[in-house]
């Protein structure tokens, strides 16, 4: 996956934002959202999203 790939569409949220806030602190999926604001508006992109914080904290 390209890290400009798109995970929320709704707020433009991409892998690399996922990956600033986990650089910034962010450590659960609760945390990343609230810090990207990703999911919070029609809220479909939430399992996806979730998946790959999944696989990006498993590989840390
Ligand atoms: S696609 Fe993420 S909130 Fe709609």
């Amino acid at each position: 996956m390209d890290k400009n790939t798109i995970l929320c569409y709704c707020k433009n949220i991409s892998l690399e934002d996922i990956f600033r806030v986990i650089d910034n602190g962010a450590s659960t999926t609760i945390e990343i959202l609230d810090a990207t604001g990703a999911g919070t508006s029609c809220g479909r992109c939430i399992d996806r999203i979730e998946d790959v914080i999944e696989s990006i904290i498993e590989k840390k």
